[in-house]
C-alpha cells in the first residue's frame, strides 16, 4: 500500500495590496486560500483549473520557492513549511520543480553540461568533472551525449524541456512538481514528453504533483485530481470521481468544454459566462456565483464547505442539482 509522501494543509498565500498616498495595505490578493492535498507515493496528482486560479502559487509553496502566508507542508513526515539552511537544502534535493516554458528556465550562458549537473553540485554530489553523470542524466531523458556541449539556443522547445527534466533528476528527487510542463509544446512533442514522464515514473517511483488546464493532459497522467477556482479547491478525489462522478458546476463546466460529456445539451446546461472574479475583489459567497448557472441566494451570502464523501470532495451547496444534471449525459 502506498504512503502519503506529501500533504498540504490549509495552506494560504495571500498578496498585500497596498494603495493611497501613505502606501497603507488596502487589501488582499488571496491567490491560495486554505488549500489541503495529500498526495501518494509512486502517483500522479493533478491541479487543474483556469488562468489565475492558483495553480503555480501552490507549486511555488510546495516547492518553497514562495513563503506561504499559512498553512502546513509536511514532507515524508517532515514539516518543512519553515525550514531553513540545512533542512531547507536536504528538502530541496527531495523536491524538484519543472516549468512550463522550458527555453527560459534555462540560463542561455550555461552549456547542457553544467546546466544539468547544476543543483547536484549545489547539494555537493559531484565528484571530479562530472562527465559520466551528465551522460547518465541526458541518457534519462532520452538524449545523445553529444547535447552535452550545446547551448539553450542551439536546442529546439522538447529537448530544452527534455534538459530541465535532467536537471532536476540531477539530486534524486522524490517529487517533481511540474507546473504546465507540456503547454509550450508542440502536440507531439507534448506526447514524447507525456511519456518520457509516465517511463521515468515506472523506472524511478517518482511521485508528480502535475498541474494542467489541458483536461486531456490531466485524464492521461493523473490518479487524483483537485480542481482549483480562485484560490481554492472546489472538487477533489480519484480521477474516476472527478471525471467520471462530477459534483461541482466548475468541473462541469471545464470537462464540458473540453468536450468530456459528449452530449450538447449537457454541456449547454455548464456553460460559464464571464470570467473568473479579480482576486482583488472577489464577489461575496461562493466565489463562482456570478458565472454559475446553478447559483442560488444561499450561494450568494456564504463560501460552501468542502465537504468530503468516500474520498471525493466537493464545495458546493448544490451538488445533488449537478449530478441530476450530469445525469443526463448517461
Ligand atoms: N506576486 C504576486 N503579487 C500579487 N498577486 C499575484 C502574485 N503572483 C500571483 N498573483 C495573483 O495570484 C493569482 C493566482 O496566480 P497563479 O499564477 O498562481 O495562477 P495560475 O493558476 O498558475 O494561472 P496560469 O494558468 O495563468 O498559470 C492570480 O490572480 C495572480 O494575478
Ligand atoms: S455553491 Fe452555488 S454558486 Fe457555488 S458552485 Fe455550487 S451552485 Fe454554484
Ligand atoms: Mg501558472
Amino acid at each position: 500500500m502506498s504512503r502519503t509522501i506529501l500533504e498540504v494543509q490549509d495552506l494560504r498565500k495571500h498578496y498585500p495590496v497596498r494603495g493611497g498616498l501613505l502606501n497603507r495595505v488596502a487589501g488582499v490578493i488571496r491567490a491560495v486560500d486554505g488549500v489541503s492535498i495529500a498526495v501518494e507515493e509512486g502517483t500522479t496528482y493533478g491541479i487543474a483549473g483556469e488562468s489565475g486560479s492558483g495553480k503555480s502559487t501552490l507549486c511555488m509553496c510546495i516547492a518553497r520557492l514562495l513563503e506561504p502566508t499559512s498553512g502546513k507542508l509536511i514532507f515524508e513526515g517532515e514539516d518543512y513549511t519553515k525550514a531553513r539552511r540545512g533542512p531547507l537544502k536536504k528538502m530541496r534535493s527531495k523536491i524538484q520543480i519543472v516549468f512550463q516554458n522550458p527555453i527560459s528556465s534555462l540560463d542561455p550562458q550555461m552549456s547542457v553540461k553544467r546546466t544539468v549537473l547544476e543543483p547536484a553540485k549545489a547539494q555537493g554530489l559531484i565528484e571530479g568533472d562530472g562527465e559520466q553523470k551528465a551522460k547518465d542524466l541526458l541518457a534519462m531523458v532520452g538524449l545523445p551525449p553529444s547535447a552535452l556541449s550545446k547551448y539553450p539556443h542551439e536546442l529546439s522547445g522538447g529537448m530544452s524541456q527534455r534538459v530541465a527534466i535532467a536537471r532536476s533528476l540531477s539530486v534524486s528527487p522524490s517529487l517533481l512538481i511540474l507546473d504546465e510542463p507540456t503547454s509550450a509544446l508542440d502536440a507531439s512533442v507534448q506526447a514524447q514528453v507525456l511519456n518520457l514522464f509516465n517511463k521515468l515514473q515506472s523506472e524511478l517511483g517518482i511521485t508528480y504533483v502535475l498541474v494542467s488546464h489541458d483536461l486531456s493532459v490531466i485524464g492521461h497522467m493523473c490518479d487524483r485530481v483537485a480542481v482549483m477556482y480562485a484560490g481554492k479547491v472546489v472538487e477533489a478525489g480519484s480521477f474516476e470521481d472527478v471525471f467520471f462522478s462530477t459534483q461541482h458546476p466548475y468541473t462541469g463546466a471545464l470537462l464540458g468544454s473540453a468536450h468530456y460529456l459528449r452530449n450538447a445539451a449537457v454541456e449547454s446546461r455548464f456553460l460559464l459566462g464571464g470570467d473568473m472574479p479579480s482576486p482583488r475583489n472577489p464577489p461575496p459567497g461562493c466565489t463562482l456565483n456570478p458565472r454559475c448557472p446553478f447559483a442560488t441566494d444561499l450561494c450568494r451570502k456564504s463560501y460552501p464547505p468542502l465537504e468530503e464523501q468516500g474520498g471525493h470532495r466537493v464545495a458546493c451547496y448544490h451538488r445533488e442539482e449537478v449530478v441530476a444534471a450530469l445525469g443526463g449525459s448517461a
